[in-house]
């Protein structure tokens, strides 16, 4: 597939991409420009405590950013890439502090998008490119979402179409000294579908590495980089319906946007920052979901769950509270 700009021109401009993956648009720049990896952070208002995720187009590229390869990153590569999975690694020296915030690990992942692969490949460098959005804001899933926030002076944005999974990739720390996989932020990528390719002597555990955290260090992947929409999102986990949670718009009351779940979490997720925007900007000034208790132990529901915690301003549990 030819790539619909050229990658170097754009990046010779001073200008960032925003890149279509098949999670969410990422805002991107090469690795080896310090210049526009600022304005990366810059644009997005976001901490430069918070590390970027570095994508790349091929294996060779992914081996240029690390430290080692360990087997089990290649066969997590073989299995899961291109695809919504970020593995956390040592980095390697050429690494600037700048995109890993200090880390000694860099986040590296291979979108599953021909657009992405495409410009990658035609790229100088492996490119980093956190989610397109304002700090602690929506994450966009289509090209006019990103449109809609940043200056085209500033971003060339290739428009790949709706992303089609919907959330942000799963990200997993590899150490190979422990032999420990840490599960970081989850995604469409489920634990059980990591553990099903783990072999026996590595085991995954909750949470970032005990040596990170005895470091004293972040542990990045979990840092509350929060969304909370522009009108506060109630989370009543119940079997009750909607209509019998939440006051409904009428006559006599402004009421609330429901917002209601599709039955399959893939579907689920490939609508829910979508159904957020709409939410957003429909009358109402309160956004109400209902969510079965069951999904709270259902790991395929895990991502989306996660990403409803954090969005949330209210979040109830009438199960565990013992009503309803
Ligand atoms: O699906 C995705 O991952 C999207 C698309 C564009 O690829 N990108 C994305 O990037 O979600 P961002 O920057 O919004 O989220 C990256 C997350 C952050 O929570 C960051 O703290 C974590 O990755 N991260 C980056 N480097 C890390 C590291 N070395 N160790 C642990 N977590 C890291
Ligand atoms: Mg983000």
């Amino acid at each position: 597939m030819k790539p619909p700009i050229d990658p170097a021109a754009v990046f010779a401009a001073g200008r960032l991409i925003a890149l279509p993956t098949e999670t969410v648009y990422g805002l991107a720049a090469p690795i080896d420009r310090p210049d526009l990896i600022a304005r990366v952070f810059k644009l997005k208002g976001r901490p430069a405590t918070n590390p970027l995720i570095v994508h790349v187009g091929s294996l060779d590229q992914a081996r240029s950013c690390v430290r080692e390869w360990p087997d089990l990153a290649q066969r997590l590569a073989d299995h899961f890439w291109p695809g919504p999975l970020t593995l956390v690694l040592p980095k390697a020296v050429t690494v600037s502090d700048v995109i890993t915030a200090g880390q000694p690990t860099v986040a590296l992942r291979m979108p599953d998008h021909p657009v992405a692969l495409r410009l990658l490949q035609t790229s100088p460098a492996p490119l980093v490119a956190p989610s397109a959005n304002l700090f602690t804001r929506l994450s966009p899933t289509r090209a006019d979402d990103v449109r809609a926030v940043f200056d085209a002076a500033d971003v060339e944005v290739v428009d790949g179409g709706p992303c089609r999974v919907g959330i942000e990739s799963t990200i997993i720390g590899l150490d190979p000294d422990e032999r420990t996989v840490s599960w970081l932020r989850p995604g469409l990528i489920s634990q059980d579908a990591i553990r099903a390719v783990l072999p026996t002597d590595w085991h995954l555990q909750s949470g970032a590495a005990s040596s990170v955290r005895e470091s004293g260090q972040q542990a990045p992947g979990q840092m509350r980089e929060h969304y909370r929409p522009d009108k506060p999102l109630t989370v009543v986990v119940s079997r009750r319906s909607p209509a019998e949670i939440f006051a409904l718009p009428d006559d006599t009351e402004p009421g609330c946007t429901i917002l209601a779940l599709p039955d399959d979490p893939t579907i689920a997720a490939r609508q829910l920052y979508q159904s957020l925007r709409q939410a957003e900007r429909a009358g109402p000034d309160q956004i109400g979901l209902v969510l079965p208790p069951e999904y709270l132990d259902d790991p395929a529901w895990e991502g989306v769950v996660n990403r409803l915690r954090k969005a949330a301003s209210v979040w109830r549990d009438e199960a565990r509270s013992g009503g309803g």
